[in-house]
């Protein structure tokens, strides 16, 4: 795993001279996010509105896949694995930015009837979640997909989840966001669940790009996770034979 930091002014000077066509794209977003972020409380307000702009121009685009193909791929990539896992229809899945159910939409023609929940900071993404449902005629399985305004997570029930599942979320959080979903995900744990995330590791100095995309180490996260009493793993098996380039670990209540 590299250890550059993508937001040393040297890296930029290296990238932009190999990379002359990303500059304009790369300053337009600069200045959007400037903008978004001047007019936004909190990061969660900034990245709705990110959330809301991107999702505008196309849901597809906004959770990271502008073509179609690429978008079926990585919803199945996320499937396949959990379902190598053990995944079964009796589970009960809480997806963590569901986004417009990628894989989600995998996950509830899967599961039981009412046994997926799906929650996502940003409102006009989760429009588009139900356009999903509609495309996969999954209306009758009853998932629920709820906006929320932080990862606290209180109002859902208690020891209820046996899979929580968040695929690129961290990889776009500070980690203030990422520690307080970690205090409160181990309380909505059934006994025997598992949390499983992907975020951007870098064996270098910890960073982030236009607040947009955020860089740990491994260390940081799984300290994190032991302060909230849970012990983390982390999972080679996702890193072979795939080409997805964030890592995932999987949480599990400390021992
Ligand atoms: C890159 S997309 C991935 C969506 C989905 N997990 C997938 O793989 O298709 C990131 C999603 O996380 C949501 N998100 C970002 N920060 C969040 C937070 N703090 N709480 C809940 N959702 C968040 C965004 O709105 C967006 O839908």
């Amino acid at each position: 795993m590299e250890a550059k930091n993508r937001a040393s002014l040297t890296y930029r000077l290296r990238y932009a001279t190999r990379n002359p066509a990303r500059i304009g794209p790369y300053a337009r977003r600069l200045a959007r996010d400037t903008w978004l972020r001047a007019r936004a409380r909190d990061h969660v307000g900034y990245y709705r509105s990110v959330m809301r702009s991107d999702t505008a121009r196309s849901p597809y685009g906004a959770v990271g896949s502008t073509a179609r193909r690429h978008w079926n791929a990585l919803g199945r990539l996320q499937f396949d694995y959990l379902a190598g896992h053990g995944l079964k229809p009796s589970d009960r899945m809480l997806e963590i930015g569901c986004g417009n159910l990628r894989a989600g939409h995998l996950f509830i023609g899967h599961l039981d009837t009412g046994h997926y929940h799906g929650i996502d900071i940003s409102p006009d993404i989760l429009f588009a979640a139900q356009d999903t449902l509609v495309e996969y005629g999954l209306q009758d399985k009853l998932p629920c997909l709820t906006p929320v305004r932080d990862l606290r997570l209180a109002f859902l029930p208690e020891r209820h989840f046996t899979v929580v599942h968040a695929h690129s979320v961290f990889s776009h959080s500070p980690i203030s966001v990422i520690e307080e979903c970690l205090a409160n995900v181990g309380r909505v744990l059934a006994p025997g669940g598992f949390f499983d995330f992907t975020f951007n590791r870098t064996e270098g100095e910890e960073h982030h790009v236009l607040r947009e995309d955020f860089y740990y180490r491994t260390s940081t996260l799984v300290g994190l996770a032991r302060e909230h009493g849970l012990d983390a793993r982390f999972m080679d098996d996702w890193e072979q034979g795939n080409t997805h380039k964030q890592s995932k670990l999987r949480l599990t209540a400390a021992t």
